[in-house]
């Protein structure tokens, strides 16, 4: 039988063992994993664990607030890293998909680095690895790969740590229970996935700060639409694309010549095949509403009615 308390402090002592004196170093994506295994970490070893959040400038609205707001309170000793510059310098003028995922990856790999040379030395690097993690990296190249999913990839010699994984061999419903009793907000605990490159890969072509932020304000009215309607927890992944579609329109007496955003939602259970998620009318109605009348940049609005396959979820 799981008991979940239970576990907490068999994972504490693991880490103390483990640890010893050693310093932790965390990178944080704003994810239920790497947030529960910080709070798990700051109860194990305190001020040795130096969290690390790196916002690129492709996170939601308000997002790195939330990720300090529900971390620093509980004793995470989180440090959040503004790079927003260099992620979109280097993305400036790049619209191949996989060229953005790679750009993304080395800047990642290049922000953390400096960070961890600036905050070390450390001895240790923490990892939220899941069980069906360590299946799907045992088994190779799985379907997975099908896209580069790589968020960190390897790092340099002199920055080889040794590795604490403490969720090595949980579930992630275990991790949410975990998370739930460590006091990690509802939020972030019931939280959709959110891909590590973030928005960059929901501006369909190329990225620019004001493309950035109407996908911004147009995410933000969905999902929090949807967390008002109480539709969140029913859907899997929930998502707002910008696409450089312009479209005529109307606006009292003026046409218009705008963007066109699309909505999708998705239920899966496994996110290999998913189905679309049948939304009320009601609700995409008002989405629709909301969107144009917030968002001026926006005059049209689409719900994505395919599943995958053959369509992905995302749609880079
Ligand atoms: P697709 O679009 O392939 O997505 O149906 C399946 C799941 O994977 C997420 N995804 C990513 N996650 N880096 C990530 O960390 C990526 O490059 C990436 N691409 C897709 C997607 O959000 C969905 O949950």
């Amino acid at each position: 039988d799981w008991n979940a308390e239970h576990i907490i402090e068999e994972l504490i002592s693991d880490v103390q063992a483990q640890v010893g004196d050693g310093r932790v170093l965390l990178g944080i994506s704003g994810g239920v994993d790497s947030s529960t295994l910080a709070l798990l970490l700051a109860r194990a070893v305190g001020e040795k664990l130096t969290a690390v959040f790196i916002d690129h400038g492709l996170l939601r609205l308000g997002e790195r607030e939330q990720v300090e707001a529900a971390l620093r309170p509980l004793g995470v000793n989180l440090i959040t890293v503004d790079a927003r510059e260099e992620f979109l310098g280097a993305l400036a003028g790049v619209s191949d998909p996989e060229q953005k995922r790679k750009i993304i990856g080395r800047e990642f790999i290049r922000a953390f680095e400096r960070e961890a040379r600036q905050h070390g030395p450390f001895d240790f690097l923490a990892q939220g690895t899941l069980y069906p993690d360590v299946i799907e990296s045992a088994g190779g190249e799985g379907a997975a790969n099908i896209k580069s999913h790589h968020n960190v990839g390897g790092l340099p010699d002199d920055l080889a740590f040794k590795l604490v994984e403490p969720f090595r061999t949980l579930f992630k419903d275990e991790v949410r229970e975990i998370a739930r009793l460590l006091g990690l907000p509802e939020h972030i605990r019931m939280r959709h996935p959110f891909p590590g490159p973030g928005l960059a890969i929901r501006v369909l072509g190329d990225i620019t700060p004001e493309k950035l932020d109407i996908l911004k304000r147009v995410d933000d009215i969905f999902i929090s639409g949807l967390r008002e309607f109480g539709l969140y927890d029913g859907c899997s992944q929930a998502l707002a694309i910008l696409t450089p579609i312009q479209s005529v329109g109307v606006m009292g007496d003026e046409r218009t010549y705008s963007y066109t955003a699309a909505l999708r939602a998705v239920t899966t259970d496994d996110f290999m095949t998913a189905e679309w998620a049948r939304l009320p009318y009601d609700f995409l109605a008002t989405m629709s509403n909301r969107i144009v009348n917030q968002v001026h940049e926006i005059n049209r609005v689409v719900y994505d009615i395919t599943g995958k396959p053959p369509a992905t979820i995302e749609w880079e």
